[in-house]
């Protein structure tokens, strides 16, 4: 269904050998499962503005480190404009489909890097997006937070406590 060859966005890319329908689980990300203490060991010699891995995080407890017993997965670029969307299930992670894949058509899904606290100033720099896409936002991180609003809204009657949804 997929196969692995040069990309035009980064290094080696994951491209479609067949249409591929929208809603097709295609693969699921596997790899040695680390703490996050050992994936910061294992790449800690890397140089500051060296963003490439092989990591993906599934829990604040566990990540997937597709370097090691890895599959074809781990060469799908980050897109601002995904065709691809990683789930998580049951701790296993998987690539599926979200909107029709033509031959030959990389696939891509977004990172959505989280940010930290601790972020050197440059990170969106480090982290800089070369997909292409006409409304790419620049950076495989997740969009910035908004910045405070200048003026106090106005006064609102106060909503119930609602459970926090995601
Ligand atoms: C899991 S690898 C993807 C495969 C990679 N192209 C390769 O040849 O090894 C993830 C790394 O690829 C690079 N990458 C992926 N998508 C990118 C994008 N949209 N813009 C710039 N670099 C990207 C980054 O270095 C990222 O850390
Ligand atoms: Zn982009």
């Amino acid at each position: 269904m997929i196969t692995v060859r040069h990309s035009p966005i980064h290094g080696h890319g994951v491209f479609a050998l067949r249409r591929i329908r929208k809603g097709t689980k295609i693969m699921e990300y596997v790899g040695e499962r680390v703490s996050h203490a050992e994936a910061d060991a294992r790449y800690a010699h890397k140089a500051e503005d060296d963003n490439h891995t092989f990591l993906f995080t599934v829990n604040s407890r566990t990540v997937i480190d597709g370097g090691v017993g890895g599959n074809d997965t781990r060469y799908i670029n980050h897109g601002c404009r995904p065709n691809c969307e990683s789930s998580v299930e049951g701790g296993r992670i998987f690539i599926e489909a979200i909107q029709t894949i033509a031959t030959g058509e990389e696939l891509c899904y977004d990172y959505q890097i989280e940010r930290d606290p601790d972020d050197a100033p440059d990170v969106d720099a480090v982290f800089a997006c070369r997909c292409g896409a006409t409304d790419c936002r620049g950076t495989m991180l997740v969009p910035p937070p908004a910045p405070p609003a200048r003026k106090p809204p106005a006064r609102r009657p106060r909503k119930p406590a609602k459970a926090r949804r995601r």
